[in-house]
């Protein structure tokens, strides 16, 4: 585990290069040195990524799905020149310290073909490839002091915080939910019928970067906080922050956000339909099937699925494909795209689709256009 300690003295840190790091980077540089990403401790090199992106397992054999990597451009690399230590920057000065073990140019074909499954310029993972740098740098980080990610909100980030408010809880078993969206009420039944079988849930929103189009996580957090004080047990559910990046990796994404998790000290995770994807780039339940390639227990968190969950007027309240006997004309479907139209002009979605007090920040926020 990489602790954080101060940088050296004013010669020492003048000594080594800096490096300004953007979001992304400053996301995945605080969750490595908080262990959020154990079994990785570091930006992996060149073997581990390949290994990573072609069996789904780092080289010692543990399971890992996402390539963690530190991508720097052709300017940035020759600054960085010889150097063994590289001193990463916020906006505000410095972050941490990365221990350079070593450069290598990424293999972006290979990267997008295992992780994204498709080279597809219009997918917004592909996207930050493309344009992220040629190189990436390998090793371990420290922070600095007692720096960490600045995220929107203040709700816990870290994974032992988080751990922390569940042990205070008393929770043997706790269900995780990742979103990167408001919640609406297919998000909200998945929650709660899972909580059904768990002695808490933890709602564990990515608060890093999102894509254009996303809701903004200050508008999210605003809705996760009006929903939870409406219509959850505070002794069963509490809000806590996830400060990844999106990767809108599907399948490979599930995985990775399930690994992650275990290190906030959740037992179950879930994954409903189509999670973490994007447009039409994933079947609606590869994210659930990628997961039938690991041996029971090998992730060390239970995976909880779900069937696509919608409002059914025949049956008179929230049920799954699974569950459910009656035909679409009945079910309450509303696409992302005409949910943003309706909020464009001034419209909350119906309240079988979004409780009233979300739609009503919704509105507001698409009013004054935050
Ligand atoms: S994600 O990118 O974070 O996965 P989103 O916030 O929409 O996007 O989804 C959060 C979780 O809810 C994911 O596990 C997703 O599969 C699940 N989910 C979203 N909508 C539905 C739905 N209608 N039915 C079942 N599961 C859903």
């Amino acid at each position: 585990m990489v602790v954080a300690k101060p940088i050296g003295g004013h010669l020492a840190s003048r000594a080594v290069p800096a490096l300004r790091a953007s979001f992304r980077h400053l996301s995945d540089v605080y969750l490595l040195a908080q262990g959020g990403y154990a079994p990785v401790g570091g930006f992996l090199n060149a073997r581990e990524v390949k290994s990573v992106c072609e069996t789904l397992h780092l080289t010692t054999g543990e399971p890992w799905s996402m390539p963690v990597v530190y991508p720097i451009d052709d300017d940035a690399r020759s600054r960085l020149g010889s150097a063994d230590q590289v001193v990463l920057l916020d906006e505000s000065g410095p972050a941490a310290k990365l221990q350079v073990e070593d450069v290598f140019r990424i293999d972006k074909g290979m990267y997008a073909d295992h992780i994204f499954r498709t080279r597809d310029e219009s997918h917004p993972g592909v996207a930050w490839l493309l344009e992220a740098g040629d190189y990436s740098v390998a090793g371990t980080v420290e922070v600095i002091g007692d720096w960490q990610v600045s995220v929107p909100g203040s709700l816990p980030i870290s994974p032992r915080d988080v751990s922390i408010r569940i042990a205070e809880k008393g929770w043997g078993t706790v269900v995780g939910f990742q979103t990167r969206n408001p919640i609406h009420r297919a998000h909200e039944f998945c929650t709660k019928v899972a909580l059904e079988s768990v002695d808490g849930l933890v709602i564990h929103p990515l608060l890093g970067e999102t894509k254009a189009g996303d809701i903004p996580a200050e508008v999210r957090l605003a809705c996760y906080d009006v929903l939870l004080r409406n219509y959850y047990q505070a002794d069963r559910a509490i809000l806590a922050g996830f400060p990844a990046w999106m990767r809108y990796a599907g399948p490979r994404e599930a995985v990775f956000h399930a690994q992650v998790r275990k290190n906030y000290g959740f037992s179950h995770f879930i994954v409903g339909r189509d999670h973490a994807g994007v447009g039409n780039f994933y079947g609606p339940y590869d994210a659930q099937r990628i997961f039938d390639g690991f041996e029971p227990g090998e992730l060390g968190i239970e995976p909880v699925f779900f069937d696509h969950a919608h409002f059914c007027r025949a049956c008179g309240g929230m049920a799954f494909t699974k569950t459910c006997p009656h035909s679409r004309e009945h079910h309450v479907h509303l696409t992302g795209t005409a949910v943003r139209r309706m909020l464009r002009n001034g419209m909350a979605p119906p309240s079988e689709f979004t409780r009233p007090e979300v739609a009503n920040i919704l509105v507001e926020a698409a009013r004054t256009g935050t």
